[in-house]
């Protein structure tokens, strides 16, 4: 068991994790759009990850014994001026999750919920990795901007991105 509390922000985080998801097949629908397969694919496996983080969600609350609660979710955007516009936003989505982990994390803190506590570190270490793929993306795209040689040749690369779940 956990309390009310502790356990709708659980909820809330899992359903912001399927929101992300969202929000990435949508770049990834830009990307393609823009003759960019590769980023689409880029984003599409993102979206992988973003369902697995919201499924580790899901079942730590099976297993605390407390009910996942499925929401509805607002429009992403559709729209984007460019690849750096893209991935300035995915950046900025991504520091946006890590508040609210550290936020869950508060919670969690503050009512020495262990088992959560140990279970959101897992997510801590994931942010830094998530927000290192988009501020190090965001980097080399920035690069090759009005390059079309070298944006043909990154995203020939990004089209053989694989998702792997990560390790426990
Ligand atoms: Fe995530």
């Amino acid at each position: 068991m956990l309390s009310e509390k502790l356990t709708k922000a659980i909820n809330k985080q899992m359903n912001y994790e399927l929101f992300s998801g969202h929000v990435y097949v949508a770049m990834a629908s830009w990307c393609a759009e823009n003759d960019l397969p590769g980023f689409a694919h880029f984003f599409l496996v993102q979206e992988q990850e973003e369902r697995f983080h919201a499924m580790k969600f899901f079942n730590f609350l099976l297993e605390m014994e407390e009910r996942p609660i499925l929401k509805g979710m607002p429009d992403p955007d559709n729209e984007y001026v460019s690849l750096v516009d893209v991935f300035e936003k995915a950046l900025e989505h991504e520091k946006g999750v890590t508040a609210r982990i550290y936020s869950l994390m508060d919670i969690a803190t503050d009512e020495k919920e262990y088992r959560t506590m140990s279970m959101l570190n897992w997510f801590i270490d994931e942010q830094r990795e998530e927000e290192d793929t988009f501020s190090g993306m965001l980097a080399t795209v920035r690069r090759v901007e009005g390059h079309g040689n070298q944006i043909y040749h990154l995203d020939k690369e990004l089209a053989t991105r694989t998702f792997t779940p990560p390790a426990e």
